[in-house]
């Protein structure tokens, strides 16, 4: 992929680039083309990128909240089907969103009683789910419009985004400057790349917020889920992790051996669902694979490589079909899965846990990539 200098933003297609010619199977090039999406109250606009890789596959990412709004990957017969939810337009995303595709921080997950403690300093942020925070606070990440900027990566396609969170922002400290790119890569993966800096010491936990049905429609109850993990971190009743690192074996959590995600869901904790937090096996900080999730239907597999140690499995819970998304489909409960990459709920009050906290003079870098295949 190559970019036109200059012409970011008016909706223009990349020429064809030098890696399609090396590769004859690349009957197309990867292209990013860049349009508006919509405009939020005080008149900024909302910039859309669209990613198209060699083979047709799209993604669709706007800078508010930097989320992923569409993803379309082929089945077994090469049909294509937009894999993720989210709505048609701006409005969706400024109304009742749970978090549709999008970039959430500072802090993913919750931390308990919306406190912790960092260098002797005991910071309160918003109690936005009872009694914990949650994602970021009442306006995290997700709430804000990010600037883009569509980069010249070989074999695919790619928008980096990029945030500056003042000090206090949502009562989080140090002044936070965040990057994230998105990449559609012609072997279809689409990478997420993170990279943050802070001028005081402070807390991080990046994550992409993807709801995934890999048919495209109807419940993932059918959709089966391998995963990487020995152990998980159980919790209390308010979803905090009680501290204990706990293996998965002859619990309703093991997915070692792959297993249909609606299978077990009656004997969980929580009533309809999953929503926990695995501890990803290997090192963290090296990129392992995480998740594998077939759907037997289409044929569309997918999966996780991460750098983060954990990996949150929530079954979209919370929707109840009042939430009317893309084609104004109405979302059922178990519509979607997501497999959130990062570290474990709380990590700012569990010493136990990988640490969470970002210093001046550090980078932080994570990696996920989300990897389709159809069989
Ligand atoms: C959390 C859920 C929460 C959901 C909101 C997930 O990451 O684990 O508890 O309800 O986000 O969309």
């Amino acid at each position: 992929m190559s970019v036109a200098v200059g012409m970011a933003f008016a909706g223009i297609l990349f020429p064809p680039s030098a890696d399609a010619a090396k590769n004859p199977k690349d009957v197309r090039r990867a292209t990013v083309q860049v349009s508006e999406f919509g405009h939020l109250p005080d008149g900024s606009t909302v910039h859309l990128y669209t990613l198209a890789n060699a083979k047709g596959s799209v993604a669709k990412i706007i800078s508010f909240g930097a989320t992923l709004t569409e993803l379309w990957i082929p089945d077994r017969t090469g049909r294509k089907r937009d894999i993720v939810l989210g709505f048609d337009n701006l409005e969706g995303y400024l109304g009742k969103d749970p978090y549709f595709g999008a970039i959430v921080g500072r802090y993913g997950n919750r931390i308990a009683k919306g406190l912790f403690t960092l260098d002797g300093k005991q910071y309160s942020l918003a109690i936005n789910n009872p009694p914990n925070s949650l994602h970021g606070g009442t306006s995290g990440f997700d709430r804000k419009n990010w600037q883009g900027q569509p980069l010249e990566v070989e074999h695919g396609a790619a928008v980096k985004l990029t945030y500056h969170s003042a000090d206090e922002e949502e009562n989080y400290p140090g002044n936070l400057d965040v990057s994230v790119t998105y990449t559609l890569t012609d072997d279809n993966e689409l990478k997420i790349q993170y990279s943050a800096t802070t001028d005081k010491p402070t807390v991080l936990n990046l994550t992409n917020h993807s709801y995934f049905n890999l048919a495209g429609e109807g419940t993932i109850l059918n959709e089966i889920l391998y995963l990487n993990a020995d152990q998980y971190t159980p919790t209390d009743a308010t979803l905090i992790p009680t501290g204990v690192i706990a293996p998965v074996a002859g619990t309703p959590y093991d997915f070692r051996t792959p297993t249909a995600l609606g299978a077990r869901m009656n004997a969980l904790q929580k009533e309809g669902g999953y929503d926990i937090n695995y501890v990803v096996n290997g090192q963290p900080g090296t990129l392992r694979l995480a998740a594998r999730v077939k759907d037997p239907d289409s044929g569309r597999e997918m999966e996780v490589w991460t750098t983060q140690p954990g990996v949150q499995l929530y079954t979209s819970i919370g929707l109840d079909g009042s939430i009317v998304g893309k084609r104004g489909v109405a979302y059922p409960k178990s519509a979607a899965f997501c497999l959130e990459t990062q570290h474990y709920p709380d990590s700012p009050n569990r010493p136990n846990f990988p640490s969470t906290v970002l210093r001046p003079g550090q980078v932080y870098t994570e990696e996920t990539i989300y990897k389709f295949f159809a069989k």
